[in-house]
């Protein structure tokens, strides 16, 4: 089966899609041929050896999937041959075939794409649990998304706006904030204007912004965390842009604001109940309509270095989608 195999930490665009023997199922697994796969950021640093932790050579990278059941180890209930099914893994996704543990599937919900699938299977779950749990947003609350058109911010966009909040989407330019409009975001904010702060500041009043979700790190975050409301909540999710900011601590005393780390990896580790609260919720938002995940794109599985790529070069809008089934069924 085709994979993309990676046997040495390296750039994406040195890497060669391989043909490796498919792999073997246990009592609690299953085989799911993956129709989708999400490309996510830190897909792109996983390959290169620079995520937090390595992962042992050799590796299949991709962790969002969606698919189709075709085999099932003795023990997995509640399944069958056939199904269409996504989930979360470490790793393994980017391949015709992959060996999931049945705890890692659930039922892809009719009229929901296998783009779509792959797509809500970590953004949405994390950002879910970001803003209900360490967020605890409100209806009526001000919501300030930063990065507001890629996958998280996305999102982040459409969730906080599900949840009844007002939601600011920002974003380095103008079109970038028309996607943004589009998700669902009620106002937008251009952070590439200088003078976005004043802008901020007329949509917010005096009282300024209840909650901040920032998955890009850098100044722009640092800055807006001095727009907070008092008792607002800085949800830091990812870092993008490169940078991990230092926030001085005088700010959030002032503003009796909390800084929040919002970590999806970890959840499984430490708070799985919360996880699987999270999923649950995004699962019921799926199954009746109210959510319709955002895919900005979608590349043919040999196209994989293109996909990448729209990410590292900050075009990617939307959740980044890499189809394996190029020849099959696409729906
Ligand atoms: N904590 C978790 O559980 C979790 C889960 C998923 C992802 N993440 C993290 O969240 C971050 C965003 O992931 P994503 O999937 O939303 O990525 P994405 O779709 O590529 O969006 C990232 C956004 O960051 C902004 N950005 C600023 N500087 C950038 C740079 N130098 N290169 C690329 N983008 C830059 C871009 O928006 P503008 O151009 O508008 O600034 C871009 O739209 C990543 O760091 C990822 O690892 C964390």
């Amino acid at each position: 089966m085709r994979a993309i195999h990676v046997t040495e930490f390296r750039d994406i665009d040195d890497i060669s899609m391989s043909d490796v023997p498919e792999p073997s199922i246990s009592a609690d697994q299953a085989l799911v041929r993956i129709h989708a796969a999400g490309v996510g950021f830190v897909d792109g640093l996983k390959v290169r050896g620079l995520y937090q932790t390595r992962d042992k050579l050799p590796f299949i990278p991709g962790s969002e999937f969606s698919g189709v059941i075709e085999k099932l180890g003795d023990n997995v209930q509640g399944f069958a041959p056939g199904d269409r099914v996504m989930g979360l893994v470490w790793n393994g996704a980017m391949a015709e075939k992959a060996a999931i543990s049945a705890t890692a599937l659930e039922k892809i919900p009719d009229g929901i794409s296998f783009s779509a699938a792959a797509a809500a299977s970590a953004n949405y779950v994390t950002v879910t649990y970001g803003l209900t749990e360490q967020g605890k947003v409100q209806p009526g609350e001000t919501v300030l998304v930063l990065g507001a058109s890629g996958g998280i911010g996305c999102a982040a966009v459409q969730l906080a706006a599900l949840l009844g909040a007002k939601v600011i989407g920002a974003a380095s330019n103008d079109e970038k904030c028309a996607f943004a409009r589009e998700a669902g975001a009620h106002e937008t904010l251009n952070y590439g204007d200088p003078d976005w702060r004043d802008k901020l500041k007329d949509l917010t009043g005096k009282r300024g912004v209840d909650v901040i979700v920032d998955p890009i790190g850098g100044e722009i975050g640092l800055l807006a965390f001095r727009h907070m409301a008092w008792g607002g909540r800085f949800l830091v999710v990812g870092f993008a842009s490169g940078d991990i900011p230092a926030l001085p601590y005088n700010l959030p005393l002032l503003k009796g604001a909390s800084l929040i780390g919002v970590d999806a990896a970890q959840l499984r580790l430490h708070a799985p109940d919360l996880r699987a609260k999270a999923v649950a919720q995004m699962m019921d938002w799926l199954k009746t309509g109210a959510l319709k995940p955002i895919v900005g794109g979608e590349y043919p599985f040999a196209q994989y270095k293109e996909a990448f790529r729209a990410l590292r070069g900050r075009e990617a809008r939307g959740k980044v989608i890499l189809r394996l089934d190029d020849a099959g069924d696409r729906s």
